[in-house]
Parts: structure tokens; C-alpha cells; sequence
């Protein structure tokens, strides 16, 4: 596709999200309607909507102060003006390409790179309800967090030791013309750091010799006290990331069982672990009670506000409100309530979430521990969002005898 049918297709993805529409369904539908477009098209069409939607309050504010409507052109426009791109090759006016510039795009083109740029660093892209408890919870720390908010995130993998190690995966990145670098945080990691495209159709990830994994999210699996030849636990397991992130650690040496609402996310867990060469059991709803007491370790990575994944979420952020916020902090209460009952005397539960809210993290835990005194506190860490990863919070809890 050409670079202004790009344009056009981010254009109207994001009128339907404006209208409130999913923008997971939206990009779906987008790909499934147009089936011409090759994997390097979505992913550049996607790309477009989410660097606009990581600083829409930005531009929404320069819209506003120029009384312009606020639309999937006229983002996309100030966006591409913000970054210098051609303007004459995104508003074509040819088929499938944006209308050409009116003129007042045109003349407003000429200026308003300026009054971008000091919208740019004033405005924070988060939504206005949550700035005092993002203060708050970050400190001196707020700033530099909103900064890392509008940029995209790093991408990083990890080597799965069951089947690889690090120079021959750095080797086979080469061969692909992928640009890696050993963690310095973590063991098993590699900072992608030139052309990440297709890292997932490459042989050794088809092979299960990595994942695709942030480093911090690893970073907080590698501190967690975990020995060989337990049974552990993951509680929301989602498609899987933490416990196969275990499971690799313990070179699969463990019993590793999965349980999560989402029945889908789970057969992704379950592919994920086949290729990983490790075993995961399903624990059924239905079956929990059989449970009691059975688990040395758990680990509950909640449904939470997502806060410190937003780079990689943007439309997270603009979808939030207080009482959705107040929803997921009563799930995360109930499913730590949940799970309590499962775990064996002197195990530890593994409290994770990707948020850097207070409210969610330490505030939430502190709550827990003043209801449940047969639980004490033995490590808590924030992991802060940087350039090399997102935002965790992960508490270690110990039931006592
Ligand atoms: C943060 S995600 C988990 C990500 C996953 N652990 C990973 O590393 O890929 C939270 C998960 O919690 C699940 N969830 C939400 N409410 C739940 C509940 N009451 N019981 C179990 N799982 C729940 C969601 O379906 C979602 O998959």
C-alpha cells in the first residue's frame, strides 16, 4: 500500500475509536475487510494509530485551541505536521489516499509545528482523572513517566534455555538482519534495538527457542524465590507469559498449572507452552475447591489499569474511567481473596501488576495484609517504566503457619 493509503485506513480506524468503538475489533475488522493489505501495511497502519493515540491529548489540545474538529484526518494531519512528514504524500487527493490539504491545513501546516511543540511536554497524555493519583504514586518520578508515555515501547525477547541460549539467538537475529543486544538486566533477555519486524516468523521463535517479552516483565520473574520441583500456580495466567517465563526458569522441573476467565487466552497459553517444550495443566473453575491448600507458589498477575504498559496500550488509557477503575481494584481484592485459599502453609503468592499506581500496588496490598494477618509482607518492588521497559509492581506474600 502506498503511504497515503495508510494514511487513509489509521484515518478512519480512528474515527470509529473516537465513537467509541474497540480498537482491538476495529483493527480486526480493518484487516479482515481488506485483505490486499500485507502484514508490513497493518503493522504501519497500526503504528500510525497508536503514535496518535499516545499523544492525543496533545494534539486534541492544539486542535482545540485553533477550534478545529477533532477526527481521524485532522490527527493524523497535525501528527504527520508535528514529525515533518511529507504532507504532499499523505493528503494526495487520490484514490484510496486523505483529500488533498485544505487551505487552512495548508497555512496552518506553516505554523503549527510550533504550537505542537509547546503543547509537547505541557500537556500530559493521561486522562485528567488520573493525573493527581499519577503524582501521587510517581513523585518526583511523574515527568519522565508522562515523556516515556508518548513514545513507543522497546521490544525485547527472551531466549527460552530449554532449547536455545543467547549468541545463537543473537546469531540467527543477524542472519534475519535483526539488530539484538544482550540484556544487562536480565539473564535471559535481548534488547531489540534495529528493524524488530518479524520476529515472530522467524524459525527459532516457531521453534519455541524465544518469546517476545519485555524485559521488566522478565525482570520481575527472574527476583521471585522460586525453587525446582513445586506446583505453581498462575492464576490469571492470560496467554501465558509469566508462568511459561517460570516454567522456562525451572527448565520445566515443576508442576505448572493455568487458570484465567478467558478460555481463549488460554489455548494461546497452550501453544505457547508446546512450543516452549513444557507442560501446562489446566485448573477448571469448577474444580478449584480441590485445590485447597495445593500450591507452593501462586502468582496473580491482575487485571489492573494497565498504566505501565500505556506505550504499548495507548487506547487503554482513553478508555479508563473512575468506575472502571473502581471495578478492577474490587477484582483485584476478590481474585487475592480467591486465591489465599489455595496455597500451601509457607507459600507465597506473587502479587503483579503493570501499574504505576499506588491505589493498585502497595495501597491494595497494605488493605489485604490488615484483613488477612495469616499473611505477611516478605518483598515488595516497583520496577519504574524506562527505555527499557514497561511499569510492574509485584508484592511477595507468605502465608504463615
Ligand atoms: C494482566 S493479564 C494476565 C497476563 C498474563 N499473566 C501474562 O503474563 O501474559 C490479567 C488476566 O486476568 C484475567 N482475569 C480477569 N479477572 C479474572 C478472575 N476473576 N479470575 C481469573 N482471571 C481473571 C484476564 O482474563 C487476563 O487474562
Amino acid at each position: 500500500m502506498r503511504q497515503d493509503a495508510r494514511a487513509n485506513a489509521a484515518i478512519s480506524i480512528l474515527d470509529n475509536f473516537l465513537v467509541g468503538q474497540n480498537l482491538n475489533s476495529v483493527l480486526s475488522i480493518w484487516a479482515e475487510n481488506n485483505r490486499y493489505a500485507g502484514s508490513s501495511d497493518r503493522e504501519a497502519i497500526r503504528n500510525i494509530v497508536f503514535d496518535v493515540l499516545r499523544v492525543k491529548k496533545t494534539l486534541t489540545s492544539v486542535l482545540e485551541k485553533e477550534k478545529q474538529p477533532i477526527n481521524g484526518r485532522s490527527l493524523v494531519f497535525l501528527h504527520s505536521v508535528f514529525y515533518e512528514l511529507n504532507l504532499n504524500d499523505i493528503f494526495t487527493g487520490r484514490e484510496y489516499g486523505p483529500e488533498k490539504l485544505t487551505i487552512f491545513e495548508k497555512e496552518f501546516s506553516k505554523i503549527s509545528k510550533e504550537n505542537i511543540k509547546e503543547c509537547f511536554g505541557v500537556v500530559d497524555n493521561i486522562p485528567d482523572f488520573l493525573t493527581a493519583e499519577f503524582k501521587r504514586s510517581l513523585g518526583r518520578k511523574f515527568k519522565n513517566a508522562m515523556r516515556l508515555l508518548e513514545k513507543r515501547a522497546p521490544i525485547s525477547i527472551r531466549v527460552n534455555p530449554l532449547k536455545s541460549d543467547i549468541s545463537s539467538i543473537l546469531e540467527c537475529l543477524s542472519l534475519e538482519g535483526i539488530e539484538g543486544k544482550k540484556s544487562k538486566i536480565v539473564r535471559y533477555g535481548i534488547d531489540i534495538i534495529g528493524n524488530p519486524r518479524r520476529l515472530t516468523q522467524i524459525q527459532a521463535f516457531k521453534d519455541g527457542c524465544f518469546e517476545v517479552q519485555d524485559l521488566h516483565s522478565q525482570k520481575i520473574i527472574e527476583d521471585l524465590p522460586l525453587d525446582e520441583h513445586t506446583k505453581v500456580l498462575d492464576y490469571c495466567a492470560g496467554a501465558g507469559g509469566k508462568i511459561l517465563s517460570i516454567a522456562c526458569s525451572l527448565k520445566g522441573n515443576g508442576k505448572f498449572y493455568i487458570h484465567d476467565i478467558d478460555e481463549k487466552k488460554l489455548k494461546e497459553a497452550d501453544l505457547r507452552a508446546e512450543r516452549a517444550g513444557v507442560k501446562f495443566k489446566r485448573l477448571e473453575v469448577e474444580k478449584l475447591q480441590n485445590y485447597r491448600c495445593s500450591f507452593d507458589y501462586i502468582v496473580a498477575d491482575v487485571p489492573c489499569s494497565g498504566s505501565g504498559a500505556w506505550r504499548r496500550n495507548p487506547q487503554q488509557k482513553w478508555r479508563i474511567t473512575p468506575e472502571s477503575l473502581n471495578e478492577i481494584l474490587t477484582r483485584q481484592t476478590v481474585i487475592l481473596d480467591e486465591v489465599k485459599d489455595l496455597l500451601k502453609k509457607n507459600g507465597y503468592i506473587f502479587y503483579i501488576t503493570c501499574s504505576l499506581l499506588k491505589i493498585e500496588n502497595e495501597e491494595l496490598i497494605e488493605n489485604f495484609l490488615m484483613d488477612n494477618k495469616h499473611f505477611r509482607l516478605l518483598n515488595k518492588k516497583n520496577i519504574t517504566i524506562d527505555n527499557s521497559g514497561d511499569g510492574f509492581f509485584c508484592a511477595v506474600l507468605q502465608k504463615k503457619n
